[in-house]
């Protein structure tokens, strides 16, 4: 079958959407199926006949707005199979991908809402894909790490009978590079702490507010998806320990203003605890880990030893290591850029190719 006989949805133009769209144009026809629907938060492109569709005319449409179970007839009755790529971070539509898949629609997806959020959702997902016998597949690399390998390579490591014994790593952009700036190896730093957030903000490498990037769920629902995919039944990202780097006195602060004009007040405490870790030859990094043997799975601030991987991460970098019975001492590693719409939406289109050729 041609991969013009398959249909594609897409859900969100944003960040990633624009440069997923780019990517999509550059693929070769056998590869490209063909746009029937586009759509952000406020309009909707797509034609009753199933006619391609240009992403350009979005803003421009008048299409009638489809609801979700709409949505999902108009794809499971197109004359051929779709697939759905969400580009965004909406829990309604993450909610919704059981039923894509229990009607043969595929997904794929950078959104974390549906892998880490409650457990029930993740089964419904796994187990629609699983009796669709091949017909609806679902694909989601970038919703951990944007572009790199990280859960093609776990999902090979498990499917193939090596035993994960240990995840671990810097699962955060933002955090990576205020911790690298902070405190990089070679014992400098760039600044104090309040000072490092601010420049982060400026640059625009953190959320609007910072403190959903200093809360620590990001990278709890980031170890959430690994964690599942090892064979752990965790619950959600709020059933294990993740240490948030929000001042207790500043989770009330109003305004993401009022929370950066009170940081430079808790400077001190991050200040100590960086002088502690270099006295004794560490740094300061945040990091994620799961031990699949214990079945622990935590989240927040550690000192590590300067000449590790971790410790010398430089810039945004994400590193994750995976211990293995196979790898032994020495894990596989993945390091490289984790967030940027480019970076996200390699993962994203990948995704999308792989798909296409199991389908057609
Ligand atoms: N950017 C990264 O580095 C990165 C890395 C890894 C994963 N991700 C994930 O990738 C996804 C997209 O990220 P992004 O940076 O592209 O986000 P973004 O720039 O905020 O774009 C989100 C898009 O989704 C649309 N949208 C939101 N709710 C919708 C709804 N209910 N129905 C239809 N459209 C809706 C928005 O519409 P409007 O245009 O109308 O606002 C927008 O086009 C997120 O799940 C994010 O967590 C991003
Ligand atoms: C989906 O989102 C990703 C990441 O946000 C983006 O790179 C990609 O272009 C988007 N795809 C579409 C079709 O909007
Ligand atoms: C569509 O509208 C949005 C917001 O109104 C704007 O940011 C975007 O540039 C427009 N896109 C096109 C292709 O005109």
């Amino acid at each position: 079958m041609p991969a013009s006989k398959l249909y594609l949805a897409v859900i969100g133009v944003g960040g990633v959407g624009a440069a997923f769209l780019s990517q999509l144009a550059h693929l070769p026809a056998s590869l490209r199926p063909t746009l029937i629907f586009v759509s952000r938060s406020s309009k909707q492109l797509y034609t009753p006949s199933y006619d391609a569709v240009s992403a350009s005319d979005l803003n421009s449409s008048t299409s009638k707005l489809l609801s979700i179970p709409d949505l999902t007839s108009y794809l499971s009755s197109a004359p051929g199979k779709a697939i759905l790529v969400d580009n965004t971070s909406n829990q309604d539509v993450a909610n919704a991908y059981p039923s894509f898949l229990r009607k043969g629609i595929s997904v794929v997806t950078p959104n974390k809402k549906a892998f880490s959020s409650n457990l029930q959702l993740w089964t419904d997902i796994f187990d629609a894909v699983e009796s669709s016998d091949g017909q609806a597949l679902i694909y989601h690399e970038s919703s951990v790490g944007a572009g790199l390998p990280v859960i093609s390579t776990l999902k090979d490591l498990v499917a193939t009978g090596d035993q994960v014994t240990r995840i671990e790593g810097v699962f955060s952009g933002t955090m990576s590079f205020l911790f690298n700036s902070f405190a990089p190896a070679d014992g400098s730093g760039k600044g104090k702490w309040s000072e490092i957030v601010a420049q982060a903000k400026e640059a625009g490498y953190t959320e609007p507010d910072p403190r959903d990037d200093l809360n620590g769920m990001d990278v709890a629902r980031k170890l959430t998806i690994l964690a599942r995919l090892a064979g752990l039944k965790v619950q959600g990202p709020e059933s294990f320990p993740v240490q948030s780097l929000i001042p207790k006195e500043l989770e009330s602060a109003k305004s993401s203003d009022e929370f950066m004009q009170r940081l430079p007040e808790f400077d001190g405490e991050m200040e100590a605890y960086k002088d502690e870790a270099a006295k004794a030859g560490k740094v300061v990094r945040y990091v994620g880990s799961v031990d699949v043997g214990a079945g622990k799975v935590k989240v927040g601030l550690e000192t590590v030893d300067q000449g590790t991987p971790i410790a010398s991460l430089r810039g945004s970098d994400n590193l994750i290591c995976f211990y293995t019975k196979r790898y032994g001492a020495n894990p596989l590693v993945i390091q490289g850029a984790g967030a940027g719409g480019e970076v996200t939406a390699m993962g994203v289109t990948a995704d999308l190719i792989k798909a296409v050729e199991r389908l057609r």
